[in-house]
């Protein structure tokens, strides 16, 4: 049986992946390697510990940690999900974002290549790209857009991205990139605007409000996204970059309003603007065509019904994003998994 090391897997995104595989029964094991920052958290995937999902706490900047790991379960494919993924975290201090997401990044390459992985697969993000102008709905970013970050975090997202396409020249090493939009779902740390809104309305505070409101970002259901990579994983053409794209732009206060109206608050009263992030992009829009074209992929969720379930999600894990919001999941790996 194939076996995956699923770096960053107790994160949102990694998290629903490995839930998504186990969910279709995908003939997999998947080994769990995640370093538990403030942004991993072991609950995220604990329900799905076994025979076909093994955890390993470890940083992907640690070389023996991740040989070991790679050799004591034959690992022959790796999914690369772990990252610092804050902007704003990534404007306060970027020495963590180059570390994890630059240097780990280069860590992962070179233990692929020595250990002759078979497939290595990085999650980029659409932000790799900078931004574009929101006059012109016509211009979308394609794979051959160039890369212009504006954030020290899409800064080093794309370093990352840049050294996988080297170690495709330069070793023939079998890399697949996917750069996907932003994502929105269950197990969201609510840090990032969808789950903060959705939990600070729960709690009866306000959510504020980036600058004029009026940024626009393509939206993604999450279980979309984890389809998309592996498919990816399965069907892609090593070497290649696939776009991921919800085809659903919208604006931010547009987001803002369908989560007061779902959740029945006025907008004067719970929304608080707040002075803008600083080199905040504008505009970000994937064409998703080729992943469409070559693979076969496109959304098989509609915005409308997947943000009701969320929210839905979110009203009905209460417990999940309080312990998240009082620091208690912190405490989570040392009483649950310290013997692990
Ligand atoms: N969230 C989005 O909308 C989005 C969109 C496109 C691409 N992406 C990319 O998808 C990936 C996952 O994003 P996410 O939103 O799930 O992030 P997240 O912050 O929720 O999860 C990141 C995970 O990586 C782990 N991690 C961080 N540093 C590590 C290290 N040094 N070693 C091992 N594990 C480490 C964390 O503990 C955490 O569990 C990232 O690479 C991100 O750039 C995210």
């Amino acid at each position: 049986m194939t076996t995956i090391l699923v770096t960053g897997a107790a994160g949102f995104i990694g998290s629903n992946f490995v839930r998504l595989l186990v969910k279709r029964k995908e003939p997999v094991r998947l080994v769990a390697f995640d370093k538990l920052t403030y942004a991993g958290n072991l609950a995220n995937i604990s329900d799905l510990l076994g025979d076909q999902v093994i955890f390993v706490k470890g940083d992907i900047c640690d070389t023996d940690k991740v040989v070991r790991t790679v050799r004591d379960y034959h690992v022959s494919q790796i999914v690369h999900f772990a990252a610092e993924s804050h902007v704003d975290r990534s404007i306060l201090g970027s020495g963590p974002f180059v570390q994890t997401n630059v240097v780990g990044t280069q860590v992962l390459l070179d233990i692929a290549k020595s250990e002759r992985i078979e497939k290595f697969l990085y999650v980029s993000t659409d932000e790799v790209y900078g931004t574009l102008p929101e006059d012109r709905p016509d211009i979308k970013f394609t794979e051959e857009t160039p890369l212009q970050p504006n954030s020290p975090y899409s800064a080093s997202k794309a370093a990352g991205d840049c050294l996988v396409r080297a170690y495709f020249h330069t070793f023939g090493l079998p890399v697949l990139t996917t750069r996907c939009s932003n994502n929105y779902g269950p197990y969201h740390f609510p840090e990032k605007l969808i789950p903060l809104f959705v939990t600070n309305l729960m709690e009866n505070k306000q959510v504020p409000l980036y600058g004029d409101g009026k940024n626009i970002r393509d939206w993604l259901y999450v279980e979309d996204h984890c389809d998309a990579v592996y498919t990816v994983l399965q069907k892609g053409r090593f070497g290649e970059v696939y776009n991921v794209g919800g085809n659903n732009e919208m604006t931010n206060r547009q987001i803002t309003e369908i989560i007061l109206r779902e959740m029945n608050k006025p907008w004067d009263k719970f929304v608080r603007y707040v002075q803008d992030r600083p080199g905040h992009d504008r505009r970000y829009a994937i064409d998703a065509s080729k992943i469409k074209r070559e693979l076969g992929w496109e959304p098989k969720h509609r915005f409308e019904q997947a943000i009701k379930t969320t929210i839905q999600w979110y009203r009905d894990n209460e417990k999940w994003w309080r312990d998240i919001k009082s620091g208690d999941y912190l405490k989570y790996y040392e009483t649950q998994y310290a013997h692990r």
